[in-house]
């Protein structure tokens, strides 16, 4: 199901609003429009699921603010639709918006503002002492809101004795006591700083997987955002340039901007064994006989094979010894040579899980699915490799969809570090499209103007700067 549904919105402030969205259409650039008003929000179209996080990321002055506070209708589009369920934020009610503010969606600031002189508990009951619910439930739903986040046995502190951290988790758990479907969270932990930010956002993706909530989560910290997303996108001047999980953005930027912003992250937290896992060099049936088997390594050039049941069930691997030896000897089978020792992982497994079984296995890690089903490998280089972003690695004339044959090709080795040949053929990319299809995807994609560069440092010096 859809819990949010945004289609073609903008929003410009300034005098001729409506003008300036009619240029925009038209092909004008935000620049062209801008004394008519500031383009903060062009053209955005993107849908939240239920119960997924979804992440606006982007430069201070890109208008993820703006977005985000059209999600809650405060503010109205200049045009297009922002749907919650089948309510149109662009043309509901007073009274209905706030009934929506109530039920379904909540916001969670930077700075909460908590009153001062009120508890914890209190503070945190806020949003339901102003829907006239009646002291005993509100106290219940808040006591367990902040136990929720982490709070529990501070209700009769004053948030004068918390820690910034702490307080954060307040406005967390004043925001989960209301109990909406959705929450909003703008720049909510950039205040913090990165060891409680980071506790804080392992809390939030344990209170989302427990209690299923609806999150669209602003943040100008790209590993906040790879953390967190289940999908992310990516906003530039306006705009939203990519929409996808953090592997797609990572994998295939859709242009310079969002690679140059990408290419800082730390890839192996990011990047799971199914992004680089490649195909086995050789798999062999168990059933096989090491006559048969000994044909295909050699053809394959590789010293040691990986060995499946019927069922593609890993077994273990041979080595091109044991089997010509074996040949020889005129054992029928390969079962009794297989050996065991094979570190395997999930599809999921991040790459930073994979250095260490990758340095003890004398094959490439299996990847496997959750039946032992052999699904792909990961030798060392591909490991070493995926840790650098390609378009930084790669000297200027070497081809750029080459490095295998290259490899294999100079002649200087077959066999890799683990003793096993290279020459793994990569896994074909899938059919998904990363994000929007293209004829969704904005049209503009050219490098961001040396003003607009400016312009966004010193918008982040002068509004955000003082409270990182
Ligand atoms: N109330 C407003 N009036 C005029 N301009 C605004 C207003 N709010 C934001 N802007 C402008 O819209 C652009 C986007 O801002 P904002 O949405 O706050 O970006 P972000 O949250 O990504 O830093 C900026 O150029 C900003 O100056
Ligand atoms: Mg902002």
């Amino acid at each position: 199901m859809t819990a949010i549904r945004v289609e073609n919105v903008y929003k410009v402030f300034g005098r001729r609003p409506q003008e300036a969205v009619r240029k925009l259409r038209a092909g004008a650039t935000r620049d062209e429009v801008k004394s008519l008003g500031t383009a903060a929000v062009i053209d955005t179209s993107f849908e939240v699921a239920d119960g997924e996080i979804f992440v606006v990321m982007g430069l201070s002055g890109s208008g993820k603010s703006t977005l985000i506070r059209m999600l809650n209708g405060l503010w109205r589009p200049t045009s297009g639709r922002v749907l919650l369920g089948d309510d149109d934020l662009a043309t509901v009610s007073a009274s209905r918006l706030r009934a929506l503010r109530r039920t379904t969606v909540s916001m969670v600031f930077q700075h909460f503002a908590l009153l001062p002189h009120r508890t914890v508990l209190d503070n945190a009951a806020y949003p339901l002492e102003i829907q006239g619910v009646g002291k005993e439930e509100r106290r219940e739903r808040a006591r367990a809101a902040l136990e929720l986040t982490g709070l529990g046995g501070w209700e009769d502190s004053l948030p004068g004795q918390l820690s910034g951290g702490m307080r954060q988790r307040v406005g967390l758990a004043r925001a989960l006591t209301a109990d909406t479907d959705i929450l909003l969270m703008d720049e909510a932990f950039s205040a913090l700083d990165p060891l409680i930010r980071r506790e804080m956002q392992e809390q939030l993706v344990e209170i989302q997987q427990k209690l299923g909530k609806t999150i669209v989560f602003i943040t100008h910290d790209l590993n906040e955002a790879m953390y967190l997303g289940d999908r992310i996108a990516v906003m530039r001047s306006g705009r939203i340039v990519q929409i996808g999980t953090a592997e797609e953005i990572l994998t295939a930027p859709a242009d310079d901007y969002v690679a140059q912003f990408v290419a800082d992250v730390d890839r192996t937290r990011v990047l799971t064994a199914s992004s680089v896992m490649l195909r086995p060099g050789v798999v062999l049936p168990a059933a096989a006989g090491p006559r048969r088997a000994a044909r295909a390594m050699r053809e394959a050039q590789a010293a040691a094979a990986f060995v499946v049941d019927r069922d593609r069930v890993l077994l273990g691997f041979v080595r091109d010894s044991d089997v010509v030896d074996a040949a020889r000897a005129g054992i029928p089978r390969l079962d009794g040579l297989v050996q065991t020792d094979v570190a395997t992982v999930d599809e999921d497994t991040p790459l930073s899980e994979i250095f260490a079984p990758s340095a003890e296995s004398l094959v490439p890690v299996a990847v496997t699915d959750d039946h032992g089903r052999l699904l792909g490998v990961v030798p060392r280089v591909t490991l070493l490799e995926a840790m650098v972003p390609p378009e930084i690695d790669l000297p200027d004339d070497t081809p750029a969809d080459g490095p295998v044959e290259t490899v294999v090709g100079a002649g200087a080795t077959t066999v890799n570090g683990n003793g096993v040949p290279d020459g793994y053929e990569p896994l074909p990319p899938d059919d998904g499209v990363p994000g929007l299809a293209p004829d969704e995807l904005p049209a503009a994609r050219t490098a961001a103007s040396a003003a607009e560069v400016a312009a966004a440092a010193e918008f982040d010096a002068t509004t955000e700067g003082g409270t990182r």
